[in-house]
């Protein structure tokens, strides 16, 4: 790949390893990472697309409790469980780790050390409630009781539904943990805090002068540095980084609070790419680089942590600590793409109550790329939308299938029928030329919608110029000229594969693993935009497997095809399968029978 490319950091929420992911959660961070790094590499950029799962934390504990395993064999088996469908997925991760390598720890205390070093880490008392069963820390979503003001029994700690107040744990009448009913201890206990105000004029001009940013994203943001308060960023648990300060790294009932250990992952996952790769300074061609572009993926729940607490911790740390090494300030998200909610036939999501679609059952049953598809056409990108099984087999029959597929196959199989080969072309006519232009428009309209994180204009447009070859087709009918005018079939059907070999570039972000088959149906060679692989890596005596690919020896180029008239065609085959809506139904009707059966 060029080495005069822009350097991107795609930046990609770190999913929880506290059980499998469901199609709601591919939604949000997934598919539109993919879709901008994929078009970016395309387009010759020096892309590095970075996340893993997030192991800490009670989400975690409480999983693993329930099982009676340790929170670190509930982490090993998700991540494992999770890694796999997002490479089922084609999901291109530079690197997707964890973050309970030894370098995360390292950046991780690196980064505390240094804000502690700086005083925008300090330590203060506080009232804390604790498990009496544990002795952990309950964070305030797991403490429910009556609410000091509307009286509503099933307050929770940290707000009231009924009534909307924000509230203290402390403050609720017959508080209980949500965990298993036991009354919360409440106890001073000693914390380490991020002193968010210090950052407050720096943010609000920050986060003011975005112009990239989503309108919604920008508000909801600078309202939050309205109202800044120091952040605990330490809990009383025994499973998370350990606190790197002299009297407690030797503890074991204090450790970095999740949210904190999981956003320098960020940075240390880039870390861990450039030294697997054996290039320890290469993070720094994207981390210390004014030209560089970070691009955040997340669902909306994420905000605060990426737009107000992520960069002040990255302001505060400047160019300090071990890891930055004086060799300039690391680099503030430069766009945070954040997209709304997937629901499920009109529910939200719940893995506890079966309202709920895992990732690796979807693929069990259907391809990768109708779900992308799905997700992408009809996903939340910029507001809620519901997920039906029912519209998930209109789209796929009705557009996908009716449209690019059929348009690959039927140009596909005239061909190969009745000339084996690409034919060779006659002079061409102005719908001809016209045509090919259209498709080549598409490289720039296209491009800078993906750009400009707009998939779903994207693919739109994307599936209109797919439209626009099938019209053509129609029109000129080749099957019906091959008997009166053959030179002339031999044009259109010329014409008409090489608009096929530009869309599927274009679609190749979208749609990786059926670009890649019209790739080879062309007979061409190589992977266009792939594969992913697994490699195991070894580090300090500890070994861990990272998702990740070797994306520069990609054939693929963001610019029309140059397919060569006389190349041989192999046998077609049919791009998609179409659904059978009954089978679709009853088939997850068997998966509801079988969750049902299980719980
Ligand atoms: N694990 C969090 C969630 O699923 C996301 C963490 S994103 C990162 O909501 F910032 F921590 F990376
Ligand atoms: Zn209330």
């Amino acid at each position: 790949m060029s080495e005069t490319g822009e350097r991107i950091l795609v930046a990609v929420a770190w999913p929880y390893a506290s059980g499998p992911r469901h199609i709601g959660h591919v939604a949000g961070f997934g598919v539109p990472s993919d879709i901008f790094a994929r078009y970016h590499r395309l387009r010759g950029n020096r892309v590095l697309m970075v996340s893993g799962t997030d192991e800490h934390g009670t989400p975690i504990m409480v999983a693993a409790d329930q099982e009676s395993i340790s929170p670190r064999e509930l982490a090993d088996r998700f991540n494992g469980v999770i890694r796999e469908d997002l490479r089922n997925l084609g999901l291109s991760y530079d690197i997707f780790t964890r973050t309970t390598t030894p370098n995360h720890y390292r950046v991780t205390q690196d980064l505390f050390r240094t804000l502690h070093e700086k005083g925008y880490i300090f330590s203060e008392a506080m009232l804390g409630a604790f498990s009496p069963t544990t002795g952990h820390t309950l964070p305030d979503r797991y403490i429910e009781g009556t609410c000091p003001i509307c009286g509503y029994l099933e307050a929770r700690g940290d707000q009231c539904d009924n009534c909307g107040n924000q509230l203290d744990p402390a403050d609720l009448i017959d508080p209980r943990s949500k965990i298993d009913g036991s009354t919360p201890e409440f106890r001073e206990t000693e914390h380490f805090f991020l002193d968010l105000p210090a950052f407050k004029e720096r943010l609000a001009e920050w986060i003011g002068s975005q112009r990239d940013w989503r309108p919604n994203v920008r508000k909801f943001s600078l309202g939050l540095v309205d109202d800044l308060k120091p952040r605990p960023v330490t809990r009383d648990l025994d499973w998370g980084v350990p606190i790197p300060l002299p009297g407690y790294e030797e503890r074991d009932d204090k450790r970095i609070y999740v949210w904190f250990d999981a956003v320098i992952g960020y940075l240390s996952a880039a870390v861990e790419w450039g030294a697997n790769r054996g290039e320890p300074d290469a993070w720094r061609e994207w981390w210390q680089n004014p030209d560089a572009r970070h691009v955040y993926f997340m669902g909306k729940d994420n905000i605060v942590f990426h737009s107000v607490i992520w960069p002040s911790m990255l302001m505060g740390y400047g160019e300090g600590g071990e890891v930055g090494a004086g060799r300039g300030p690391l680099e503030l998200p430069h766009n945070i793409a954040a997209s709304e909610f997937l629901t499920m036939e009109g529910r939200k999501f719940s893995s506890s109550r079966g309202v709920v679609i895992f990732v690796h059952d979807f693929l069990s049953r259907y391809d990768p790329d109708p779900l992308r598809y799905f997700l992408t056409s009809a996903g939340p990108e910029s507001q809620d939308t519901d997920f039906t099984w029912a519209e998930f087999v209109r789209r796929t029959n009705d557009e996908l299938v009716a449209n690019w597929g059929n348009l690959v196959n039927r140009t596909l199989t005239n061909a190969h029928r009745n000339f084996g080969a690409v034919p060779e072309p006659g002079e061409l006519t102005t719908d001809d030329r016209e045509l090919l232009a259209a498709v080549e428009g598409g490289f720039e309209t296209v491009g800078s919608l993906i750009d400009a994180a707009s998939f779903k204009a994207a693919l739109a447009e994307t599936m209109r110029l797919a439209s626009h070859v099938n019209q053509y087709v129609s029109d000129q009918a080749p099957w019906a000229l091959v008997k009166s005018d053959r030179e002339r079939a031999a044009t259109v059907l010329n014409v008409a594969l090489r608009a096929v070999d530009s869309l599927k570039t274009l679609f190749a972000p979208f749609l990786p693993f059926s670009s890649q088959t019209v790739h080879e149906l062309l007979g061409h060679e190589g992977w266009l935009a792939g594969p992913l692989e697994f490699r195991e890596v070894e580090e300090d005596g500890s070994k861990h497997t990272v998702l990740t690919g070797d994306y520069e020896s990609w054939v693929g180029r963001w610019a029309p095809g140059d397919l060569p008239a006389g190349r041989a065609l192999p046998e077609p085959r049919p791009l998609f399968r179409k659904l059978d809506p009954e089978k679709v139904v009853a088939e997850e009707l068997a998966r509801m029978e079988a969750a049902a059966a299980s719980a």
